[in-house]
């Protein structure tokens, strides 16, 4: 059947790949017992709370409450349809799915969008195949060849060239059958007040920007002589913003993934050719200073962050502007070493990918040791009022810092220079820090302690506390399922609860083994899969008693009693009412308060 794919296939591509594996994809996951933890990736957060079970094949945030398995995952962050969930794990897994899954079910809702985006991959194809292949196109052929740029890289970053004609590509989209307004909402076409479309770009190479998906969302076309805009790019629509894409992200992932690091360039041919130098772990801005999204975006891969600006006073203004903007991510952020008046592209192709490394890259200084040094130019440390204007700025912005180690090394640089006593210095940090410490937040260099969801919650009565156990014990016992089914069947409390246990039950007759992550696909609503994970995932024992099971049972129908008692007992009232028999009504209501007294005090 076209658009579904058979359950056992779904169960079988989940069973081939590691949640932690695919999760780790998109957060630094730290592995701690038997579970993996990191920061959530769905809500805000400093202390990681987000959890990863390799043995269950689940994750769990008990900050926000998002849990599932795999598909769950990537259906959530990535707004992926079930369908392109299992397509993408099974891609990982390189397991062969069949080809007659409908297309539709795999592309975005929103026609429009899809439009958009398909008229993007038919331009990138175009602009490339002219670049490469038509008389219009040799020049700026031969001038990325001049600029160092191999066929191959041309070929990995699909660059092209928009042809010196007015309607071209007006033609081109309109053949395939594209609506003239859509493209100029895209940002591919122009219009004029007359009413007559024509191409955006002309004449320029093409750099496609592709959004974290790998999808071509927008152009930048840079000029082949001096023209201005030396870069044009497409404006802003739907799919494409500035301050959300980084240019090159998609391909860059992986290695930022692995090696915890990414470098941060400002133009699309430093990233290219830093790309074709061997550092594949390279991402660039749009011309734009680094937004909080895009930091927010690194944080999650990487633990290091190195700004990598053109060499000039621009540069450096730009690294200082990133650099406030990335430490606060918590990543270490350093600042590579370019000499003046220089690019990064510039110095690949001057001296070599091995020496921009080991000499520009590994030496990169970290960000308070450039910002120390980069204030030096606002003073005249000649005169002594600078100079202590200076050394209080440095101090200020030292006693910033966490670590005391680090703050020590800063102090003593700064004493050394200038020649001034350490313990001043340290004195005057503590002083600032003091100020700046305002009770009752954290201090700021204390960890807190892992957050961990509690299974016995004081604030729930004990009854509930019962069946969450309980629920949470069936869910990885198989056996224990059976003996609860046998004596008190579906009769839970919570009606979330009772909905769980049922699909479980059956879950177990149909003859599965314990496998939460296998289980969770059966139930529909959000909320109840997310209770289920939850559950599954709490630091249970994985041994219980039968005293405690027998503890468990009993305290579950004893608030069934005493529910079923209240509600014959409110009936009574209202009928004492109904009669007239106010003193009898009365008599009831005691009644009913105190059980539910009682109840509230097991
Ligand atoms: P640069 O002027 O440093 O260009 O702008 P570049 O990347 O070194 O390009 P080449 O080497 O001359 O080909 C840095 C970045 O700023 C944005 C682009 O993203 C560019 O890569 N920019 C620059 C624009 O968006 N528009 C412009 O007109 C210029
Ligand atoms: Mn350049």
């Amino acid at each position: 059947m076209a658009g579904r794919i058979p359950e056992e296939t779904v169960d079988e591509i989940r069973k081939s790949v590691d949640i932690a594996d695919i999760i780790g994809d998109y957060v630094q996951l730290k592995r701690q017992g038997r579970n993996y933890f990191g920061l959530c990736p769905f809500h805000g957060e400093n202390t990681p709370s987000f959890s990863v079970s390799s043995d269950k094949q689940i994750f769990h945030c008990f900050g926000c409450g998002k849990g599932g398995n795999v598909y769950s995952f990537l259906m959530e962050l990535e707004g992926y349809s079930f369908i392109q969930a299992v397509k993408t794990v099974a891609e990982k897994a390189g397991v062969q799915l069949p080809d007659d899954l409908g297309e539709e079910t795999s592309k975005p809702h929103d026609p429009e969008a899809q439009n958009v985006l398909d008229a993007h991959m038919w331009l990138t194809k175009l602009y490339h195949h002219l670049l490469r292949h038509s008389k219009e196109g040799k020049e700026a052929l031969s001038y990325l060849h001049e600029r160092g740029f191999t066929d191959e890289i041309i070929e990995k970053y699909s660059l092209g060239f928009s042809p010196p004609s007015q309607e071209f590509v007006v033609t081109f989209l309109e053949k395939k059958g594209f609506h003239p307004q859509t493209m100029v909402k895209a940002g591919l076409l122009v219009v004029n007040d007359q009413g007559e479309y024509s191409d955006r770009f002309r004449a320029r190479i093409m750099f496609p920007l592709r959004n974290h998906l790998g999808k071509t969302v927008a152009f930048a076309g840079r000029a082949m002589g001096d023209q201005s805009p030396k870069y044009l790019n497409s404006p802003e629509t739907n799919l494409f913003q500035k301050n959300r894409l980084l240019y090159n992200f998609d391909s860059a992932r992986s290695t930022i993934r692995k090696s915890k690091t990414v470098v941060l360039f400002e133009g699309f041919a430093d990233v290219i050719s830093a790309d074709q130098a061997g550092i594949h772990n390279g991402v660039g801005t749009m011309g734009t200073a680094v937004s909080q999204t895009q930091a927010q975006l690194l944080k999650r891969y990487a633990d290091e962050i190195i700004i990598c600006y053109d060499g000039d006073k621009a540069g450096q203004q730009a690294t200082v502007k990133a650099g406030e903007i990335l430490k606060q991510t918590g990543c270490t952020v350093k600042t590579a070493r370019l000499p003046e008046g220089m690019d990064p592209d510039d110095y690949i192709k001057k001296f070599g990918g091995e020496r921009f490394k080991s000499e520009v890259l590994d030496p990169s200084d970290p960000y308070t040791s450039f910002i120390i040094n980069y204030w030096k130019r606002n003073y005249n440390l000649q005169l002594e009022g600078d100079r202590i204007a200076y050394i209080e700025k440095v101090v200020q912005e030292v006693a910033k810092l966490d670590r005391a180690i680090e703050r020590e090394h800063y102090l003593h640089e700064i004493a050394r220079e200038f020649d001034i006593a350490v313990e001043t210095l340290k004195q005057e940090a503590d002083e600032v820090r003091k100020k700046s410490y305002t009770p009752g937040r954290p201090v700021p260099n204390v960890e807190k302690p892992q957050a961990r969801a509690p299974m016995q919650s004081k604030l729930l009565p004990a009854f509930h506390n019962a069946e969450r156990k309980l629920v949470a014990i069936m869910l990885n016992n198989p056996v224990i399922a059976e003996k609860v089914q046998e004596e008190i069947g579906g009769a839970f409390n919570i009606s979330e609860h009772q909905v769980i246990v049922t699909h479980l039950y059956a879950y177990y007759e149909d003859g599965h083994e314990s496998d939460i992550s296998q289980f969770v696909e059966r139930l529909d609503d959000p909320s109840i899969k997310e209770l289920a994970v939850q559950l599954a995932m709490s630091p249970i024992g994985e041994e219980v008693t039968d005293q405690e099971l027998a503890d468990y049972i009993y305290r579950i129908k004893a608030e069934k009693t005493d529910r079923t008692d209240i509600k014959g007992l409110i009936e009574e009232q209202k009928l004492a009412e109904q009669h007239n028999d106010p003193v009898k009504a009365a008599q009831i209501a005691m009644e009913v308060l105190k059980r539910k007294k009682e109840m509230r005090n097991i």
